[in-house]
């Protein structure tokens, strides 16, 4: 069948809504889905307000004790929707080796039949109706500053309040971005559904979603289409949909423009800035796999024994980087706010993030304190106990008898914040700067118990790109099936690279090749590994603000003033030329995290074989070059 008519229902764009192309989109996915209202978004704190407390009367939303945590509130999700659905991503290029191995795809004409126009044999399209009973949100938001030259504008219809009000946080959100819009401006269509129509007089659940999901974009026509979840990255489209599986094309389509346009980076990035007690100021951009560690790595305190350095934020999950006028790539953060891990935060791993968290919160999969609070696994660090009673996130009583019979968590793994960035004490005040800041160097950094050291810098672009090609993860509750397993997870994209990785990887070797012709200094890039574990099981690095340690390092090898040993996978540093005042970590520990298993290395290589056999077709020749060379070394 194909969209239905819609009878009796206008979109009702507001008369400052100006843009043709949008308004007849919005009403064609309006008959398609044919929701009971359409809602046009306008931004304001009042609409936020207003729709918080609809969510509220709706019992989605629990709000929280205004004495403790003003302006916020709890929300709990269905305990079969908890996280990102990587199976039921799929990239719908024309071609399925533009997606390449690593992505799922299906053909667009398939897929459009499955979600959008059925097939002829009557089978109904996902989308027909599927917002029935609901309010179809219109959501304009921008990725990136306002207007900005850099920024991207992006407009979902959700039927979700729920996400509304988290795109209000996260992204520039509202009436302004029509403005920028104008009569005929550029938008990335996202259309988003819990995928729960209701019959009339059906009462809604506190969590509507659907057991079928299909996360979906298509990246010739940049559209996004997104069903039967809501949550986080499945359904708050401008972040790992928009800005990375759909900005990723683009900045590499702005590449193919002409021979000498190096394009752009759409990267899962934090960045941050760090300043020196002379002042001096340096900018890193790194990428850590989902529940790795950007969040708090972006907003580090340094630790003692560096007193008048300081940490600050510009980003603490993705990064669009281009070269700016003087040539040197810069990089600015596209989103407006935060949807970090709670549980692991508390005083002493990430100060910075508790503040943020005071007020202004929206939570969810966290716990519920018998008055009105949060709470979630690592609070007991900063209070020295654990509650006595908590409602769980699934609404169950618990208590720590019942955690330690049953081993229940309070919190879920994948339990989040969603918070906005202007909350940070330590935000940097170019954060909203669209010049964007300068990047100094780059860090990859992996999940890993065994093998990889703490900390090794790429002895060039090249051998910089091969380290984050071929980077391995163990995975994380931040994605739906098996944790633990490592994977390769190369530049932290495995799950957002929105073309072929192979292609991907050139795009890199090609932005190095352009920066260095042009004679500026191309960033370093650097490996780390804050997870290696000791005979006892327990992470022996200290991390978090310690990690300032590693920082500084790096800092000294821009400057020059650290030498490092050479080993056949880069450069890492010994253990006098690392600054541990105020740290008791000795030799011997420091060897347990950077000492190099010939071994293991050789098993790691064997990966590194598989991952570039499965890529083979477009592989760069020179990451098989360093990888030869790698093998070699290893060997000798
Ligand atoms: P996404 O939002 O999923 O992209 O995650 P992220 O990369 O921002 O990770 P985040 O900073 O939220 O950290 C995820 C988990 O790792 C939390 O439970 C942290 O407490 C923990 N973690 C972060 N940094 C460190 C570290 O340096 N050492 C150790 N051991 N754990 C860390
Ligand atoms: C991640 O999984 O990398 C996240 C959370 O940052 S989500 O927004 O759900 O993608
Ligand atoms: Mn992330």
């Amino acid at each position: 069948m194909n969209s239905p008519v819609m009878q009796g229902l206008t979109v009702n764009a507001p008369a400052y809504v100006k843009n043709a192309k949008l308004i007849a989109w919005v009403a064609d996915m309006a008959a398609l889905t044919q929701p009971d209202h359409v809602y046009w978004c306008d931004g304001s704190q009042q609409e936020y307000d207003r729709l918080c407390q609809l969510l509220v009367d709706a019992g989605v939303f629990k709000k929280l004790n205004p004495a403790k945590r003003p302006g916020s509130f709890l929300a709990c999700s269905d305990p079969n929707d908890v996280a990102r659905v990587e199976d039921r991503t799929f990239i719908c290029s024309e071609r399925k080796e533009d997606a390449g191995p690593t992505n799922h795809w299906v053909a667009p004409a398939e897929m459009r039949a499955t979600l959008q126009h059925g097939r002829p044999n009557g089978e109904q399209a996902l989308f027909a109706g599927c917002m029935k009973g609901r309010t179809m949100y219109v959501v304009p938001f921008s990725m990136g500053p306002l207007g900005s030259p850099i920024a991207h504008i992006g407009v979902e219809l959700s039927d979700s309040a729920y996400v509304a009000v988290n795109m209000k946080i996260m992204t520039r959100m509202g009436k302004a971005v029509f403005d920028v819009l104008g009569t005929d401006g550029d938008f990335v269509p996202c259309v988003h559904t819990v995928g729960a129509p209701l019959q009339p007089g059906q009462k809604d659940v506190a969590w509507p979603c659907n057991p079928t999901k299909y996360i979906v974009h298509y990246p010739e026509s940049r559209e996004i289409w997104s069903y039967g979840s809501g949550y986080g990255g499945n359904a708050l489209l401008g972040k790992k949909c928009f800005a990375l599986r759909i900005a990723s094309n683009m900045g590499r389509a702005a590449a193919q423009e002409s021979a000498d346009a190096p394009g752009w980076l759409a990267e899962h990035m934090l960045i941050l800035g760090v300043t020196n007690p002379q002042g001096k100021k340096y900018h890193v951009a790194a990428a850590f796999p989902s529940a790795c560690g950007k969040t708090n790595f972006s907003m580090l305190v340094p630790p003692a024994g560096f007193e008048g350095w300081k940490v600050t934020t510009i980003g603490d999950d993705i990064a669009w980087i281009k070269p700016g006028p003087d040539g040197r790539l810069r990089a600015i953060n596209p989103e407006a706010g935060y949807f970090g891990v709670a549980p692991g935060t508390n005083l002493k791993t990430n100060p910075n993030c508790m503040a943020s968290l005071d007020r202004d919160v929206i939570f969810t999969n966290v716990a519920l304190t018998d008055d009105g609070d949060v709470w979630w696994e690592g609070l007991e660090q900063d209070t020295g106990h654990l509650p006595a009673h908590l409602i769980d996130w699934q609404g169950k009583d618990w208590t720590p008898e019942i955690a330690k019979a049953t081993g229940a968590k309070a919190a879920h793994p994948n339990s989040r914040f969603t918070v906005a960035a202007t909350n940070n004490p330590a935000l940097d005040p170019a954060w909203d700067d669209p010049a964007g800041v300068p990047i100094d160097a780059f860090i990859f950094g992996g999940r890993r118990s065994t093998t990889v050291p703490l900390v090794s810098q790429g002895r060039s672009w090249v051998e910089g790109v091969y380290m984050a090609a071929t980077m391995g993860s163990e995975t994380t509750a931040a994605i739906a099936g098996q944790q633990g397993v490592v994977r390769r997870d190369p530049f932290a994209m495995i799950a957002f690279c929105g073309y072929n990785m192979s292609d991907y990887f050139q795009h890199w070797l090609n932005v190095g090749e352009k920066l260095a012709q042009t004679g500026v200094t191309v960033p370093r890039i650097f490996c780390t590994n804050w997870f290696r574990k000791g005979a006892d099981g327990k992470f022996v690095w200290p991390g978090y603000g310690e990690n300032m340690r590693v920082l500084k390092w790096m800092i000294d090898r821009i400057e020059g003033t650290a030498q490092g040993v050479d080993h056949p996978f880069g450069v890492s540093p010994t253990y006098e030329e690392v600054n541990w005042t105020g740290l008791n970590f000795t030799a011997e520990q420091f060897n347990t995290v950077t000492s190099f298993d010939q071994a293991a290395w050789q098993a790691e290589l064997k990966l590194h074989n598989e991952l570039f056999t499965q890529l083979r077709h477009h592989l760069p020749k020179a990451l098989e070059e360093t990888r030869a060379r790698l093998e070699k070394r290893l060997a000798a």
